[in-house]
Order: structure tokens, then C-alpha cells, then sequence
């Protein structure tokens, strides 16, 4: 069964539905659970340690799924660096990269000329069209239910 829409023309998968990046939960396993079922799964790289260990659970979504998959980066949630692990996404040619909490331009500036599908999540209609200014391909509408970490 597939169910067509925008959405799952722009990320390629049977459903419109997007797996959260959600910080300590969302590791291969799920990500691969969710784009196997026909949604978008996803990895969230800031629960992660190192850019090897980011590395490492992409393929091990690779090995446990065909399917596109995304890695999403929580940038204001840490206040860590997240550059390198970005690159990691971007070496992998990842199929989504998906980024909240903070100032998109940095990361959507780095996707400009690759194939990686960019996600933005907002809560705000002048986030959205921020971020469509800034060349993202989709944004996800998010409230204070979904965690309070946007929308507050
Ligand atoms: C415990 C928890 C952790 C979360 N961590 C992240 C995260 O790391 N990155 C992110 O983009 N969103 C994160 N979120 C937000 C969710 O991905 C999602 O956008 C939100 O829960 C709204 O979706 P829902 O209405 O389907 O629950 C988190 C939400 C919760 C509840």
C-alpha cells in the first residue's frame, strides 16, 4: 500500500510520515524499524558521542534497511559542536538531513549543492519562511506539545 503525497514524493517513502529525531531514543534500530514500515526513520546525531560513532550507526541502518532514512541534528539542544558530524552525514550522502533547536543557515548553506533532502522544524510562521528563503526542501510544524523544545 502506498499513500502519495508531496511528501512522500520529495523523501521517497510509502507514507507521509516522519519518525521524530528524539535525543537517546532514535538510533539505527528505530530509524531502520520506521523506513522499513515505509515512513522516513531517522538517527539523531547529537545523542551520539563522536563523528565515528555517527558513522557507525549509518551503516548499520544501511545494513538493516534500504529505504531512505534521515540523521537529524538538534543544534541549540547541546551547545555542542556540530560540524563534524555533519560532514559525516554529508560523506555518507545521506538521503534527509533533518536540523532544530537553533539557526538552520549554517547547515542549509553546507547542503546547498548536494542531493541531501533539507527538513527544518518550526514553529513559527516566520521560521518557515526563513527557511524556505534559506532553500529548505520541507518544514516540520511543530508545537510545545512535542516536547517544549520549540513553540514555547
Ligand atoms: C523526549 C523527546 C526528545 C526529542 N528529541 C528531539 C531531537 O533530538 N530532535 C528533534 O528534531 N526533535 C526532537 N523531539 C521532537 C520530536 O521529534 C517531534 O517533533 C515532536 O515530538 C512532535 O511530534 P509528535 O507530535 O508526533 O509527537 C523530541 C521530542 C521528545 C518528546
Amino acid at each position: 500500500m502506498t499513500f502519495q503525497t508531496k511528501v512522500t514524493d520529495l523523501l521517497g517513502t510509502n507514507f507521509p510520515i516522519i519518525q521524530g529525531g528524539l535525543a537517546y531514543l532514535a538510533y539505527s534500530e528505530l530509524c531502520a524499524a520506521v523506513s522499513n514500515a515505509g515512513g522516513l526513520g531517522q538517527v539523531t546525531a547529537m545523542s551520539l558521542k563522536t563523528p565515528d560513532e555517527l558513522r557507525k550507526e549509518i551503516h548499520k541502518v544501511r545494513m538493516l534497511t534500504e529505504k531512505p532514512f534521515g540523521v537529524n541534528f538538534a543544534i541549540g539542544q547541546t551547545g555542542r559542536p556540530y560540524e563534524h558530524m555533519l560532514q559525516v552525514a554529508i560523506d555518507e550522502e545521506v538521503p534527509v538531513i533533518s536540523m532544530t533547536g537553533g539557526n538552520p543557515a549554517p547547515i542549509l548553506e553546507k547542503l546547498a549543492n548536494t542531493s541531501i533532502k533539507k527538513l527544518v522544524l518550526v514553529a513559527a510562521k516566520r521560521q518557515a519562511q526563513k527557511a524556505e528563503q534559506l532553500g529548505a526542501d520541507a518544514v516540520m510544524v511543530v508545537g510545545q506539545e512535542g516536547g517544549g523544545h520549540l513553540g514555547r
